[in-house]
């Protein structure tokens, strides 16, 4: 699924966190939960359109959400 998409696509468009950010928080920094991702990227943390889809209330609705991208990540 992820590799569709491109790496530098920006799923937080708040805070300006691309797909490849969230891969590397979760190599370098020991992410594991959403949370882990919100406190170390603050992804997801203002709007909050980027989490999940359900919870996009934005105009333009996002290729992909920080929860499907760890989870992908988290995966393998
Ligand atoms: S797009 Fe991620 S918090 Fe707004």
């Amino acid at each position: 699924m992820l590799k569709e998409i491109d790496l530098d696509y920006e799923v937080c468009n708040c805070l300006k966190i691309t797909i490849q950010d969230i891969i590397n928080s979760v190599k370098n920094n020991n992410v594991k939960s959403l949370r882990d991702l919100q406190e170390t990227t603050k992804a997801g943390t203002e709007c909050r359109n980027c989490i999940f889809p359900e919870g996009d209330f934005g105009k333009v609705k996002k290729k992909v959400y920080c929860k499907t991208i760890l989870k992908g990540v988290l995966n393998g």
